[in-house]
């Protein structure tokens, strides 16, 4: 049977990423990173659509190339609708009507939150693919949800943040630390060597399946000015625990909420996506829970996990096999459910 060939692309936010896929397999994922939000601490939305604007055709142009794929050849042409940033979306899905129509391909409009859960559909030696149902927990700058996924479009949000995201968290508690913009890596790395239960702070206790990290950065805030007023060297002279003590708490903030989520669900498989998925803390505590609690747990592949445009691409192969088409006059959302 001819292969189905998808080009997807992925302009949520400050990424401007173009993926080619041949069915369920990745042949070129391709992502222009946008340096210009560094200087300003997070992403200003206005630079992101300008940047989106000029990378988009070379990207694209990239990844054809990379996958040695004719434009003649393509199937489809998938692209995120939303959730994102307006000006950002619109660049992006602008393209992919200009090119769909000009190819005469169907158009398939994609959930950026759901392609973070079908990332885990992509084959990829050596990375297993999880069984229906399962726990989805999607943790990212711009995400934290924790979803019961029973079937490829089957998708319930069982839980997610009333605040700040979980890399938000992270990034924010960097900040106060004095350390650049994205900080969530460099907390990871600091805490390596530093002890987690130097400096106890205190989980915010939210009902159910919900997060909230709003709470835990005022908490450091307070905690790193009382300390520097003490001692203007506390933090350079405290990094690392006070890193690791950070990180462990969010990690903390995290399995309860999904030993809570596997207690009432009785689901047992737990499949993680979204940027702080690369955090090797918790990375190392969800592999010891696979042995104390009987877990079977799921990271995809790093280039999968951040924002890309493979995982839109896997979204847009498995709607292509349903039939599941837009027109032209989709409409990109800022905000949508799963
Ligand atoms: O998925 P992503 O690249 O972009 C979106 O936000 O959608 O996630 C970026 C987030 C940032 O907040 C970054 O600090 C965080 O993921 N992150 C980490 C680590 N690597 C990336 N947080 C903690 N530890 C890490 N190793
Ligand atoms: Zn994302």
């Amino acid at each position: 049977e001819k292969p189905t060939y998808i080009l997807a692309i992925e302009s949520s936010c400050d990424d401007t990423a173009a993926a080619i896929l041949k069915n369920n397999k990745v042949l070129s994922n391709i992502v222009a990173r946008q340096a210009v939000h560094e200087e300003y601490g997070g992403v200003v939305p206005e630079l992101a659509s300008r940047a989106h604007q000029q990378n988009i055709v070379p990207v694209i142009d990239v990844a054809l190339k990379k996958a040695g794929v004719n434009r003649e050849e393509l199937s489809a042409v998938a692209f995120t609708q939303g959730p994102g940033l307006m000006g950002s979306l619109l660049v992006g899905s602008s393209f992919a009507k200009s090119m769909a129509m000009a190819l005469d391909v169907p158009l398939i409009a994609v959930n950026h939150m759901q392609a973070h859960i079908l990332a885990h559909f992509i084959e990829e030696e050596g990375f297993d693919m999880p069984e229906f149902p399962f726990l989805a927990m999607t943790i990212s700058g711009g995400h934290t949800q924790i979803v019961k996924v029973t079937d490829y479009f089957t998708m319930e949000v069982i839980g997610e943040t009333t605040d700040d995201a979980v890399g938000e968290a992270f990034d924010k508690s960097a900040k106060i630390l004095g350390l650049p913009y994205p900080g969530g890596p460099l907390i990871d790395k600091y805490a390596q060597e530093g002890n987690p239960k130097a400096f106890p702070f205190t989980k915010p206790k939210v009902p159910g399946l919900n997060f909230s990290f709003s709470g835990l950065k005022t908490q450091i805030l307070y905690f790193i000015q009382k300390k520097t007023e003490e001692n203007p060297n506390f933090v350079a002279e405290n990094l690392h625990d006070i890193c690791a003590s950070i990180q462990y708490t969010i990690i903390n903030i995290l399995m309860d909420k999904i030993k809570l989520a596997v207690k009432e669900t009785g689901i047992k498989q737990i499949a993680i996506g979204g940027g702080v998925s690369a955090n090797s803390g918790i990375r190392k505590t969800l592999k010891e829970a696979e042995k104390k609690y009987g877990w079977k747990t799921f990271i995809p592949k790093f280039e999968y996990t951040t924002d890309n445009a493979a995982m839109i691409g896997i979204v847009g192969y498995h709607k292509f096999l349903k039939h599941e088409f837009n027109d032209a006059s989709v409409v990109s959302k800022a905000r949508i459910e799963l």
